[in-house]
């Protein structure tokens, strides 16, 4: 068995809870069996019996008996559909939140390494194809082969002969479904591939719209879609095309047994050692084993596409979350806010480290400025502190204690951050703001939105706290987008505050309000700012120099530019000029 095939067997425990209703559209299969295998034997005796006879009322009866067993199956089928629906619909959820919970424990890597169309297409095609898949595996088996069985064995109760005949009908259909399966699978590989780019293609483009207008991309953009559908057209056509063949090498198949039966059947009728009436049951019960066989054929085409999908599902499933709480975390309260790293050794890849054996402190309710050239790391830093990575040496300690023996919940609940990128939902603002602390009341909120000084636009707003972001009426701008952003991180009132390049869009008057309004609200917490302007590092009590992979150096913003000529280059512009070099550019 291939990899693919295997991955099947893995979503297997999603039946267990179904058990019952997959039971009951078993029965419901077993039953229906023999009525529908009861119809062509109602046709024989209409011929046989009631036609030889002149028997009017008892053709009646077999009439209005056929008409009764068709609309009892057919009652029975469609609550087995019904029943089956409910077990695909509720393995659909039961996986979809395995899928999710599953993400969310994976780190940040998973979704630098894996596009948004993958995730895209693991929801919406994948995890669909396998619940399908599985509501309807097991019955559908032992329905379609006890029909196979039955059939067979009635057919050769009624001619031995025409049976055997019928009997090539199912190992043919096989071989050549076995063949097709094979092909449709490396298909629909390649078909999830061009669709999962499309995807990522697409929900990329919705968010560098203002991109794609300002630089006239558009025609660019609609050729790069096509390029991109184009491939996943050029599947399509492969598929239609296989399936194509293949319905018509079925239906091949499958007339040339049913003319070799009519023509050796009708034979025995002329010779007369066979009765019409048989013949014609035959002859449905044959059209009856076709429809079976194919079925049995299609289903093993599904089981070679929905094994596809179990393949990627599985190999999402299987990634094993890397920053998870150990079995002894515990949910620490960070009653201080001191901050430590200790020996630390961090990269993303391995020839390339950001830190190699960085040891300092950050002191409790200090209030630091983080600096230093861009890429130098700054940002990595301030995610080794919410543990967002595993370091690949040394410790990280809040209060004195190892951040890997806290859980994560508890850690990242008492620490408070904005980024540059505000990351809003599209959604009211007021529900932005409680995103980090949904219990908090519209009281808090607004106190919140004050600090960051973001209260005065949003009251100013028709719907004010209610304006849902995104909504192009009332569209917002960057900077007050980071402001709810900030209100966002304060609202939970955290031990740790950290601002990375938050205020980048503010105007340095806003800037220097906001730090004020948030030093003085947040004097117990610590507070650590990343800003390429110097405004704002100087308003820290200290900053911290992130100068290479090896060393940070600790300092008052003045100190550091008295005596530090890199600290200098790197406020180089913001640096006052001394007076003499200023008179250069003085008008006349
Ligand atoms: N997810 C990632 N995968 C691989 N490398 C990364 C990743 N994120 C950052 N880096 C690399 O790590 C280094 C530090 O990046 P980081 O974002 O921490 O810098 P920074 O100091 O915050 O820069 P900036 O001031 O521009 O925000 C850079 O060389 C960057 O290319
Ligand atoms: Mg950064």
């Amino acid at each position: 068995m291939n990899a693919s095939n295997a991955s099947l067997f893995r979503f297997n425990k999603y039946l267990y809870r179904y058990w019952k209703l997959q039971a009951a559209v078993i029965t419901l299969g077993l039953i229906i069996t023999p009525l529908v295998l009861l119809n062509p034997y109602l046709a024989k005796l209409i011929i046989d019996t009631a036609y030889t006879n002149k028997d009017l009322w008892l053709f009646f009866i077999i009439i209005f008996m056929g008409a009764g067993i068709f609309i009892l199956a057919a009652f029975l089928n469609s609550l087995s559909s019904y029943l089956v629906c409910r077990i695909r619909l509720g393995i659909h959820f039961d996986l979809s939140r395995d899928l999710s919970n599953h993400i969310h424990s994976l780190a940040l890597d998973f979704f630098h390494k894996k596009s948004s169309g993958e995730y895209l297409y693991r929801v919406t095609g994948d995890v669909p194809a396998v619940s399908a898949f599985l509501s309807n595996a097991i019955p559908q088996i032992i329905t379609l082969f006890t029909r196979l069985i039955s059939i067979l064995i009635i057919v050769f109760c009624l001619n031995r002969r025409l049976a055997l005949f019928a009997l090539f009908l199912a190992p043919l259909n096989y071989l050549y479904h076995h063949l097709l399966g094979r092909w449709l699978k490396e298909i629909t590989h390649r078909l999830i591939d061009k669709t999962q780019d499309i995807l990522g293609y697409i929900s990329e483009l919705f968010s560098h719209m203002y991109l794609v207008k300002a630089f006239d991309g558009g025609d660019y953009e609609t050729k790069r879609f096509l390029e991109n559908l184009t491939k996943k057209i050029y599947c399509d056509k492969k598929n239609s095309e296989l399936t194509t063949i293949s319905n018509f090498t079925a239906s091949v198949i499958n007339k040339i047994i049913s003319i070799i039966i009519v023509l050796y059947g009708g034979y025995l009728v002329f010779k007369g050692i066979m009765t019409l009436g048989n013949l014609a049951a035959i002859m449905i019960y044959l059209a009856q084993l076709i429809a079976v066989v194919d079925s049995i054929g299609r289903f093993y085409e599904t089981v070679a596409i929905s094994s596809v999908s179990c393949q990627y599902l599985a190999e999402v499933i299987g990634i094993k979350p890397q920053i998870i709480n150990r079995p002894d975390a515990r949910n620490y309260p960070i009653l201080l806010g001191a901050i430590e790293f200790r020996n630390v050794s961090f990269g993303y890849q391995e020839n390339k480290p950001v830190f190699i054996n960085i040891t300092f402190s950050i002191k409790e309710a200090s209030k630091i400025a983080l600096v230093g050239s861009s890429g130098c790391g700054k940002t990595t830093l301030l995610a080794l502190i919410l543990r967002l990575y595993e370091l690949n040496d040394g410790t990280v300690l809040i209060d004195g204690v190892d951040i890997k023996d806290m859980t994560l919940q508890s850690l990242r609940a008492q620490i408070g951050i904005a980024l540059q990128e505000p990351f809003l939902w599209n959604d009211s603002i007021k529900n932005n703001i409680l995103y980090s602390k949904e219990d908090a009341s519209m009281l808090e909120v607004m106190q919140a939105a004050r600090l960051a000084e973001a209260d005065d636009f949003i009251m100013a707003l028709p719907k004010g706290y209610d304006t849902i972001i995104g909504e192009n009426a009332y569209k917002i701008s960057e900077g007050q987008k980071q402001r709810i952003a900030i209100a966002r991180a304060l609202i939970k009132r955290p031990k740790i505050l950290i601002l990375d390049e938050a205020m980048s869009s503010l105007d340095s008057e806003t800037e220097d309000k906001i730090i004020e309004n948030i030093k003085s609200a947040f004097r117990d917490s610590t507070i650590i700012v990343v800003s390429h302007r110097l405004s704002a590092v100087r308003k820290m009590e200290l900053a911290y120099f992130l100068k290479n992979p090896l060393e940070i150096q600790l300092a008052t913003p003045e100190e550091f530019i008295e005596k530090d000529s890199k600290y200098r280059e790197l406020f180089a512009s913001q640096i006052e000029k001394a007076p003499e070099s200023a008179a250069i550019f003085k008008t006349e």
